[in-house]
């Protein structure tokens, strides 16, 4: 529904308010936002009409909402958007700013003048880029996103291992292969005409979300358009607050969002980051009697075995140590996780050790 506020002192949760950012972010309550997503104007600086080698013309982003009279103007308003940002954030509150060669770099000098502290610069490169037309420049493939915290202390949300689980197990990089929003996602307008001509792909934003945000988090986007942040926040279980100027657009996202369902809470949860966890020294184990000093304990591939001394160590043939270098020793690597590697026999069963720190875990959460 899209909301005219004035003076809010309350958030307008998972609302599309009308007006100019900067005034609409001013107006809203100091430190309430987990995350802002932000798809400003480029500032493309287009001279005159792109065409394709077949003479049709290219529908590029020539609308008035990107055009500034200068690169000082341009500054001067990114950095008031970028103020009344910052202060809507919680302390440990971060922000994500996509754009382009023509204006990234502006914006990144205005988010370190403002306090901001970059956390991550992110590649997105588009594997499926528009050519270049006219055979002078590089295929332009891609567009940078800056990841930033409120200031260099905040506690930013990093959800690392759900973004590793996402990647099929490997750490997460800052290049991000995706494609540019095309086919059904891609909203048209009444005469069959693109919708908006900067509409952000889902896939993008749901990377963002997972990665930094929680259910429940509050996600503004000061640059709603056609409302992808707040279609992919509702999805998630996020709460979104959308400000966009343009009528148009906001009719276009307001029918976008309302026909979005959010995925059920079991789906929502996302792989917790083991550093969140307690930690359990191994010691414990054995000062709590789940393992007994003298016991003997085997590596999961069978091939080493090692005793457990009273402190905590393991010894084996030719090394003592913790329960991570004895077994990189053994296996002749540079380290061993140890928790994953060693077990122990109870009634004739080989158990991982670490089923005894899980155990020792969940009594911690009780
Ligand atoms: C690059 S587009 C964002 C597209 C959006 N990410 C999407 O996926 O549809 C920028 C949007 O910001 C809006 N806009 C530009 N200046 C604005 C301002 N000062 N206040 C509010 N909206 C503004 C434009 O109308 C445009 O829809």
């Amino acid at each position: 529904m899209t909301k005219h506020v004035k003076g809010a002192d309350a958030l307008p949760l998972n609302q599309i308010i009308a007006g100019d950012c900067i005034d609409v972010m001013n107006s809203l309550p100091a430190g309430s936002v987990d995350l802002i997503f932000a798809d400003p104007p480029y500032n493309l600086q287009l001279k005159g009409e792109l065409h394709r080698p077949d003479n049709s013309k290219v529908d590029a982003v020539d609308d008035h909402w990107d055009q500034f009279n200068s690169f000082r103007a341009y500054d001067e308003f990114t950095t008031a958007w970028l103020k009344a940002a910052r202060r809507l954030l919680k302390p440990n509150g971060a922000i994500w700013v996509i754009g382009s060669y023509h204006n990234i770099f502006r914006v990144g000098a205005s988010l370190q003048n403002e306090g901001f502290w970059i956390l991550n610069d992110v590649v997105w490169r588009k594997s499926n880029p528009m050519p270049n037309f006219r055979g002078k420049r590089f295929t332009n493939a891609h567009e940078t996103m800056i990841w930033a915290g409120k200031d260099e202390s905040s506690k930013y949300t990093f959800n690392y291992e759900a973004l590793k689980a996402l990647n099929e197990g490997i750490q997460m990089r800052s290049d991000w292969v995706l494609p540019i929003c095309t086919g059904h996602e891609r909203l048209k307008d009444e005469a069959g005409d693109k919708a908006h001509p900067t509409q952000k792909p889902e896939s993008l934003l749901h990377r963002v979300l997972v990665g930094s945000t929680n259910p429940g988090d509050v996600v503004l986007d000061p640059f709603f358009g056609t409302g992808t942040t707040g279609a992919v926040a509702k999805m998630l279980g996020r709460e979104y607050i959308g400000i966009e100027r343009e009528a148009a657009y906001r009719k276009v996202a307001e029918k976008r969002i309302a026909s979005v369902r959010k995925f059920d809470k079991e789906a929502l949860s996302v792989s917790a980051s083991k550093r969140a966890e307690p930690r359990v020294p191994f010691g414990q184990l054995v000062e709590r009697g789940m393992l007994r000093p003298g016991e003997e304990l085997y590596s999961m591939n069978k091939r080493h075995k090692a005793k457990v001394r009273a402190d905590g160590t393991l010894i084996g043939d030719d090394i003592k140590g913790s329960i991570h270098q004895v077994g990189a020793h053994l296996e002749g690597a540079p380290s061993c996780n140890g928790w994953t590697y060693w077990c122990f026999k109870r009634e004739g069963k080989v158990v991982p050790i670490d089923v005894l720190r899980q155990q020792i875990r969940s009594e911690m959460h009780d």
